[in-house]
């Protein structure tokens, strides 16, 4: 038998390769804290039915004319994508938790792109599970995994732009703190080694941590979207685990 192999990708670089692995047997899960996969849980937790992540403003606006019943959500630069950015229609909602009410979400399905969580959920498409997280789920994610213990785990770190976000991988490092006793004689790469050090240094006061993030510090200086970075770093407010299914549908977990 196989030893068990934790990984953990902390760029976009790296994960636009994933879908040139062979990921039929691993379990992947997705991290966008700041803000897009906190975002998508609290839509589900707030009623929504679905949410359809999509790499590209376009496929959002042709699933729109497809089905006017949609909801479209999502961001560029951090900020709700208007008409200027379609050539056609303004959306609906833009990236904030908090504007996933149950007032504008419940049941409702909801197309969502944004600058690097869709895509990095979309990377992970053939993997066997896809799962979406957050600080806000991360118990119902911890106890999927400590329950099947998956023999090849990949937890997905969307970043910020190009590069690494220290938002993703303390909340990758607070995963692997978790299970890390299921991995620790298999393979485990140097990035679950760093994420799993650096969690703890951070883990008891994580708005202060946003301020060393760029994202965060983007958030926290825009008074309208600040309130967001204090949302996203609540713990286990929301007690069930997301997936993406292989539709490309995310879900609550049953
Ligand atoms: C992203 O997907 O890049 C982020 O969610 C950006 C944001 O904070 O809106």
């Amino acid at each position: 038998m196989s030893l068990p192999k934790l990984e953990v990708i902390l760029s976009p670089a790296e994960f636009t390769t994933l879908s040139q692995r062979d990921l039929s047997q691993a379990v992947c899960v997705v991290f966008d804290i700041l803000r897009a996969t906190t975002s998508m849980i609290t839509a589900l937790a707030n009623g929504a039915e679905a949410i359809i992540p999509v790499a590209e403003i376009a496929e959002a606006v042709a699933l729109k004319q497809k089905n006017p019943n949609l909801l479209l959500a999502g961001e560029r630069d951090g900020l709700r994508i208007r008409a200027e950015l379609t050539g056609s229609i303004d959306f609906d909602l833009g990236n904030s938790p908090r504007e996933f009410t149950a007032e504008k979400v419940s049941g409702r399905t909801i197309v969502m792109t944004t600058t690097n969580g869709t895509r990095a959920l979309r990377a992970c498409s053939e993997a066997r599970i896809v799962l979406v997280s957050s600080f806000l789920n991360l118990r119902a994610t911890t106890n999927w995994i400590l329950e099947r213990k998956p023999q090849h785990l990949i937890l997905v770190c969307s970043g910020t732009g190009e590069e690494p976000a220290l938002e993703d991988m303390l909340a990758a490092g607070a995963l692997c703190e978790k299970v890390w006793s299921n991995y620790a004689g298999g393979r485990v790469s140097d990035a679950a080694e760093m994420a799993r050090r650096i969690y703890p240094l951070m883990q008891s006061d994580l708005l202060e941590a946003m301020k060393g993030a760029k994202n965060g510090r983007r958030l926290l200086a825009n008074p309208d979207l600040r309130d967001d970075v204090r949302l996203c770093v609540q713990r286990e407010t929301i007690l069930f685990a997301v997936t993406m299914m292989p539709s490309g549908v995310v879900r609550k977990l049953d």
